[in-house]
C-alpha cells in the first residue's frame, strides 16, 4: 500500500505558546490580567483546533486505508528511497520558465512550493520522476536563497520541458482544460506550470499549450469531490494528487488528501458535476 504524504499542513500562524517564564501567566495566587485570561483561552481554543485536525488526518488515513502514523509509537526515522531505485517511473515536471511574470515574492512562493513537492515525493514508498525544467535565472536564484536544493533527489533541467521530452508524450496540467485526465501513465510525462500569479495570468498554461499543439488535460477534480471553489490548485497540490495516483491511490483519495481542509471538500455522493461556485484560488 502506498503511502500518502501529507501536503495539507497550511501555513496557519499559531498563536504564541505559553513560555513558563512569561509574567502574564502566572502560576501563584495572583488573580490573572485580562491579557493573560485572553492568551490562555486563545490556547486552550488552538489545543482543541489541533486535536479535531489530528482526528480528521487519522480519519482520513483510515478511509484511505493507510496505517495509524503512532502504532508502534516509535520516532524510527524513515530511510527514503531514491528516485533512481523506485518502481514509479511516472514523470511530474514542475515547468519553470515563467520567471519574468513573477514578483520576487512569488518566486519565493514557487520556490517553497517546490520544495513541498520534494517533501511529498521523497515520503513516498515509491517516489514519482520528479523533474524541475527551466531551472535556470531567477526562479533558480529565489529557490536557493529559501532552501538548499542542492542535495535534493531532483531531475533538474536547465532546458524547456518540450526541449528534454518528446513533444508527444507530454500533458500539460491545466484547471481551463476541456480534458480531463483519468489516469496516471508510465509513457506520459505531466506537466505543471511553475506559475504562482493569484489568478492574474487565468489559462496562461492552457494557452500556451494550445499554441504548442501540446495535449492538456484538468485534474477530475468535480467529478471526485464537492468543493465549493474553482478548483485552481497549487504546484505542491497538483503534485501531490498526481504522485499518489501513479502508485495506485483513487484519485477521490488522493484529492481529498491534497486539499487543504479550509476548501472543505467533500466526497462526492452523487453525479452532479455543476457545482463550482466561487473564483477564489488556492495559491
Ligand atoms: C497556481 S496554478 C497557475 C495558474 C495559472 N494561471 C495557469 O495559467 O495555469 C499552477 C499550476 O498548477 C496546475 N493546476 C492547478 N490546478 C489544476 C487543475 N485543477 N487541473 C490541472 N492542473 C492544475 C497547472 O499546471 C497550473 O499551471
Amino acid at each position: 500500500m502506498s503511502e500518502v504524504a501529507e501536503d495539507n499542513v497550511e501555513n496557519n500562524s499559531q498563536p504564541e505558546t505559553g513560555d513558563p517564564a512569561d509574567p502574564e501567566i502566572s502560576t501563584d495566587e495572583k488573580p490573572l490580567s485580562k491579557k493573560a485570561l485572553k492568551r490562555l483561552a486563545k490556547r486552550a481554543q488552538w489545543d482543541e483546533i489541533k486535536k479535531e485536525k489530528r482526528k480528521q488526518q487519522k480519519l482520513k488515513r483510515k478511509e484511505a486505508g493507510l496505517p495509524n502514523r503512532n502504532k508502534g509509537g516509535g520516532k524510527r526515522r524513515r530511510r527514503f528511497k531514491k528516485m533512481l531505485d523506485s518502481s514509479n517511473k511516472v514523470n511530474i515536471v514542475v515547468d519553470m520558465s515563467f520567471d519574468d511574470l513573477m514578483s520576487e515574492k512569488d518566486l519565493m512562493r514557487t520556490g517553497n512550493q517546490l520544495n513541498r513537492c520534494y517533501s511529498v515525493n521523497r515520503a513516498l514508498v515509491n517516489p514519482a520522476q520528479y523533474h524541475i525544467t527551466s531551472f535556470c535565472g531567477n526562479s533558480k536564484e529565489a529557490t536557493a536563497k529559501q532552501i538548499g536544493f542542492c542535495n535534493w533527489d531532483v531531475h533538474f533541467h536547465e532546458k524547456r520541458y518540450d526541449e528534454v521530452f518528446e513533444k508527444s508524450k507530454i500533458v500539460y496540467l491545466s484547471s481551463e482544460s476541456h480534458n480531463v485526465l483519468t489516469e496516471v501513465d508510465e509513457d506520459k510525462v505531466y506537466v505543471i506550470g511553475g506559475l504562482v500569479d493569484h489568478n492574474a495570468k487565468k489559462g496562461l498554461c492552457y494557452q500556451l499549450a494550445e499554441e504548442k499543439g501540446i495535449t492538456h488535460a484538468r485534474l477530475p477534480l468535480k467529478e471526485w469531490v464537492d468543493m465549493r471553489t474553482r478548483g485552481v490548485l497549487s504546484i505542491n497540490q497538483v503534485f501531490s494528487i498526481l504522485a499518489n495516483v501513479s502508485l495506485g491511490v483513487s484519485w477521490q483519495t488522493a484529492i481529498l488528501n491534497a486539499i487543504p481542509a479550509r476548501k472543505n471538500a467533500q466526497a462526492r455522493q452523487d453525479d452532479d458535476s455543476s457545482n463550482s461556485t466561487d473564483e477564489s484560488d488556492d495559491q
